[in-house]
């Protein structure tokens, strides 16, 4: 087979700490490709007015699969004073170069297992009936869609007046339509039949060839009726075709309190873009948080994975890093999955599971230090010697 390429995209802050210590692992793990560099953040919106160049987006289209490590993102204002002055007032608008991609490649499905490792200091635990302590086994796997719903951009502050008046002949509109146009801000919430089909389609695919015995759509189809009802709807379309898969439905508010009641309950998590992004917050929280928090973004074509977490500035320059490779590492063991290579996936998967149920090495996150330079004279691992450690027990 022809040797694979996969672009890497490290970003700002601690994108270009962690990307490479992934690619050491992929490499010491048996992985063979080649790393086909990309230029994605803050510095290319301050030199050259565009946080993603077109060049990159050509690399994408090309390789299909990447590796993001983080960007670094400002308000509208902030962005636009840090640009370089000759680019002043050429019209460039800052965008998060990560949104951009999704929308750009529809990478419309995000996935985001949150599952305990044994022996992570950072588990969730609870009182148990009997007054001891409970630490529930989480194995979540949130579905969320990646490109529409709150997300999806469609929003005014001032609405001009087609949309003002489009608005009016809704019945409920009246209550708004008093209110100073200025004063109006609205955001849509905008679904399609074929993205929550899509996104349903996957989460059950998913749970099938897992083993997972339950698919929970998190919505909220009382209230938001029309987009979550359309959710809840082709989520009983698909469960047709799985008969032996339950499909629960919760709500997104009451999910968060059931999180940590009984987290251990839940499987395949299906959601829209928000509430998608709250459910796998809340459950990446339970088994380490953004340490540990992996995701990927999957189009028809193109797969972009990446941690959860962003640059985190304050310890982007910190010389040892100390910042924690897992989720970067596992985000590319993600990827791994995508291209097929499971047996891969599986020693990398195992050999981070024994480092942490070993124990002897432990990021300042995980040993819940104040992140600084004392760190590591504390006890805490760098960076690379998390790393060394996953290559050791390979
Ligand atoms: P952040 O995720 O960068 O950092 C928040 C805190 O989480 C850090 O201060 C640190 O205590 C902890 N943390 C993050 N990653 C860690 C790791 N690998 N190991 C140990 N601890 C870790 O979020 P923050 O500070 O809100 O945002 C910083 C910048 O990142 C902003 O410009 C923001 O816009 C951007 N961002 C980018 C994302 C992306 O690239 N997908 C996602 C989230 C934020
Ligand atoms: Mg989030």
């Amino acid at each position: 087979m022809a040797k694979r390429s996969v672009v890497v995209m490290p970003g700002d802050g601690i994108g270009k700490v962690v990307l490479p210590e992934a690619l050491r692992v992929l490499e010491a793990a048996g992985f063979d490709a080649d790393w086909v560099e990309a230029d994605i953040g803050w510095d290319f919106w301050i030199s050259e007015g565009d946080p993603l160049p077109q060049r990159t987006i050509d690399l994408l289209t090309q390789h299909k699969a990447a590796l993001f490590g983080a960007i670094t993102s400002k308000p509208k204002d902030a962005a636009a004073a840090e640009i370089r002055t000759e680019l002043r007032d050429a019209g460039h608008v800052y965008f998060s170069p990560i949104v951009g991609l999704r929308q750009h490649f529809d990478l419309d499905v995000s996935i985001r297992p949150c599952i305990t490792f044994p022996g992570n200091p950072l588990n969730f635990i609870r009182r148990a009936a009997d007054g001891g302590v409970d630490e529930p086994r989480v194995n979540a796997v949130i579905f969320r869609q990646n490109t529409e719903g709150l997300y999806g951009g469609v929003e005014w502050t001032n609405p001009p007046d087609q949309v003002w008046e489009a608005l009016a002949t809704h019945p409920k509109f009246t209550a708004f339509s008093e209110v100073p146009r200025p004063d109006l801000a609205v955001s849509t919430r905008i679904f399609t039949r074929g993205k929550c089909r899509r996104i349903c389609e996957q989460a059950f695919a998913y749970a099938a060839s897992h083993g997972y015995r339950s698919v929970t759509v998190c919505e909220k189809p009382n209230v938001i009726r029309e987009t979550s009802g359309m959710m809840l709807d082709e989520a009983r379309a698909v469960h047709e075709a799985y008969p032996q898969i339950q499909l629960w439905d919760t709500n997104i508010d009451a999910q968060m309190m059931w999180l940590t009641k009984n987290p251990e309950d839940y499987g395949v998590i299906v959601a829209g873009n928000m509430f998608g992004d709250i459910i796998s917050d809340g459950f990446a929280g339970l088994v380490g948080g953004l340490g540990f928090a992996a995701s990927a973004n999957i189009g028809r074509e193109v797969g972009v994975f990446e941690p959860t977490h962003g640059s985190a500035p304050k310890y982007a320059a910190l010389s040892p890093s100390i910042v924690n490779p897992i989720a970067m590492i596992l985000s590319a063991v993600m990827m791994l999955d995508w291209l097929g290579e499971t047996e891969i996936a599986e020693k990398i998967r195992g050999a981070v599971a024994e480092v942490i149920v070993e124990g002897t090495v432990r990021t300042y996150d995980m040993l819940k230090l104040r992140g600084g330079p004392e760190a590591v004279a504390q006890g805490a691992a760098t960076t690379t010697e998390m790393t060394d450690a996953v290559i050791g027990a390979l």
